[in-house]
């Protein structure tokens, strides 16, 4: 039989396939940045967390645009007519999951619940997703639980999006469909088998009419590419002054000495004439601070500061790390180990916590600890110079 005289039928209208498309790629772009978030190994890909932050939520963005577009401006009426169709669960779907043979309609119920849970999931990312990037500019929305909630929420669709990667590639008798969401059009012998009570409005030509033009899928192609990299790249501006790994996000500001004879003074007394923090300066600012004070050894000063600069960051791991080790080259090893402690449970994780942890530890004569919190350290650490240290503490430590 020439293929031209292969009865096909209409599956997936233009609009619909766009929409699955749009969502896919969309998927695909946050579940590889996402990725490069939550492998540590993976963490330098793009040049640094910070970038791979920015790209996940550019990506992000311009999925929701780019998803908002094709309904939007495509065919609604089709998509609610689907909708419908899987909203509509009734007793032959039921009897279909129980394995009774019930023929299906346009969807089986496999696919309607499938078609739901991905939805959920969507909504869940959504969600999740907008409160993890609430949370770093609004202290209350700081839920330990959140992050735990997006990773499930990957884990889940990842394991869904497989099973249906299995259906549509691998699976010979469903391998068709792939026909149906690519061009529109089935074989007409194939829905009859497959979806046998799913009255096919017409019998078309195999150069079935398409409903969207081409330009329209090019334009969405391009509001990914285009929009995703442009947002990555505004949102990686903002993200500069707050997100950032280091302490050093502001510029260091180097206090002022109080006087030309204070300025000569030897550096004993000089943390005497540092003036008192204002508490109510910026926080960032007073951590920027604390660290140029930490590095010129004036440690009261900088625990003092980083004391107030928690208080408007204690989502930061970086503040709160660098002031573990103030207090534990001051001497108050207890409260310093234990803020350091707390530094490294925090979500999303800051691994360079746990390697200032362990080298503080070798430092204060703790060698079992120390040694344990390196080696755990460099189990998900990237190569990199943390990972250099960490070793030669460690081979230091052996000899
Ligand atoms: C509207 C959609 C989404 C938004 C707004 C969003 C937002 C975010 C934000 C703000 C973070 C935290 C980054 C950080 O501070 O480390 C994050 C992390 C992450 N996201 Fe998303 N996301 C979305 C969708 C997705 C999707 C669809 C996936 C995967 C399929 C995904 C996978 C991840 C992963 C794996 C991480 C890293 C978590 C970790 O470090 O444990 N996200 N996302
Ligand atoms: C996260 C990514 C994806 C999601 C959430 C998704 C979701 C869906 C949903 C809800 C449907 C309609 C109902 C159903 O068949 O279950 C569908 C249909 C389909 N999808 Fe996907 N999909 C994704 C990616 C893919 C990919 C990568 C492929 C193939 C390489 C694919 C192939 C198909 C096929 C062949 C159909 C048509 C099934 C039919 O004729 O009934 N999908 N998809």
């Amino acid at each position: 039989m020439s293929h031209a005289a292969v009865p096909l039928v209409r599956r997936f209208s233009g609009t619909e396939r766009l929409l699955h498309w749009t969502h896919t790629a969309g998927f695909l772009a946050m579940l590889g940045t996402g990725l490069l978030l939550y492998v540590p190994a993976f963490s330098d890909v793009l040049g640094g967390r910070p970038t791979a932050k920015a790209a996940h939520l550019g990506a992000s963005i311009a999925w929701l645009v780019a998803m908002a577009l094709v309904v939007l401006l495509g065919d609604r009426r089709g998509l609610r007519v689907t909708l419908q169709e899987i909203d509509r669960f009734d007793q032959d779907d039921r009897d279909w999951l129980r394995r009774r043979g019930t023929p299906p309609a346009r969807f089986n119920a496999g696919q309607k619940l499938h078609t739901v849970v991905q939805a959920g999931f969507a909504a869940l990312f959504v969600a999740s997703g907008t409160l993890l990037w609430l949370s770093e500019r609004v202290n209350g929305l700081r839920l330990q639980g959140t992050i735990v909630v997006h990773d499930a929420a990957m884990f889940g669709a990842v394991a869904l999006l497989l099973g249906h990667l299995w259906l549509a590639l691998v699976w010979p008798p469903t391998r068709h469909a792939m026909r149906g969401i690519v061009r529109g059009t089935v074989r007409a012998s194939w829905a009859a088998r497959h979806h046998p009570r799913w009255r096919a409005a017409s019998a078309e030509s195999p150069r079935a009419r398409r409903t969207v033009p081409r330009s329209a899928w090019l334009a969405s192609v391009l509001i990914l590419v285009v929009g995703g990299t442009a947002t990555a790249y505004v949102v990686d501006d903002s993200l500069g002054d707050r997100a950032g790994e280091e302490v050093s996000i502001a510029p260091p500001a180097a206090p002022q000495p109080a006087s030309a004879a204070a300025a000569a003074a030897p550096p004993v007394e000089a943390e005497q004439v540092v003036p008192p923090p204002d508490p109510g300066a910026d926080p960032l600012q007073l951590a920027a601070e604390a660290q140029q004070l930490q590095q010129d050894g004036r440690l009261n000063a900088a625990i003092e500061r980083y004391r107030i600069a928690l208080r408007g960051l204690p989502g930061r791991p970086d503040v709160r790390a660098a002031y573990g080790i103030a207090l534990v080259d001051a001497g108050n090893e207890d409260e310093g180990f234990a803020q350091l402690r707390r530094a490294t449970r925090h979500t999303p994780r800051y691994e360079d916590a746990r390697l200032a942890l362990g080298l503080e530890l070798l430092e204060a004569g703790r060698a079992a600890e120390g040694r344990a919190q390196l080696r755990r350290y460099l189990r998900s650490a990237a190569p990199g110079p943390g990972a250099d240290v960490a070793r030669a503490a460690l081979e230091r430590d052996a000899r």
